[in-house]
């Protein structure tokens, strides 16, 4: 029987055996190392909108739109690994959208700019174009 290991089998073995030793305090600072950075502040109040039922919007989730609160495709060069949230109305309606990015139930605001965390946030200011 042949008992050396195949390149194909080494790299079988190597797959499947990989970083046993790896601990869960290194596995949960890799994935941190990946996350996108955090949305900026763009504002501290939220943004009174009409919406059109059956129209599609795009929020924006990374604050350097300026275009607020609506994404004008900033995030691409400006917080690479985010995106918008996209969602379209079911009915016409006037509706408070985020404008500090922190709100617990995008795209609505839920308050959330009232926190201290909010209120002593620095506003983004918008490059000029
Ligand atoms: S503006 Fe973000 S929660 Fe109100």
């Amino acid at each position: 029987m042949n008992t050396l290991v195949t390149k194909l089998d080494y790299k079988w073995i190597r797959l499947t055996l990989r970083r046993p030793w790896k601990t869960a305090a290194t596995a949960s600072k890799a994935r941190l190392a990946t996350l996108p950075p955090g949305p900026v502040v763009p504002s501290k109040k939220p943004f009174k909108v009409e919406l059109v039922a059956g129209k599609r919007y795009s929020w924006c989730t990374c604050g350097h739109s300026s275009k607020q609160p609506f994404c004008d495709g900033a995030h691409r060069t400006k917080a690479p690994g985010r995106s918008p949230l996209r969602f379209v109305p079911e009915e016409d309606a006037t509706l408070w959208l985020c404008g500090c990015k922190y709100s617990a139930d995008p795209p609505y605001c839920d308050g959330t700019h009232k926190q201290d965390f909010i209120v002593s946030a620095t506003l983004h200011e918008q490059a000029d174009p």
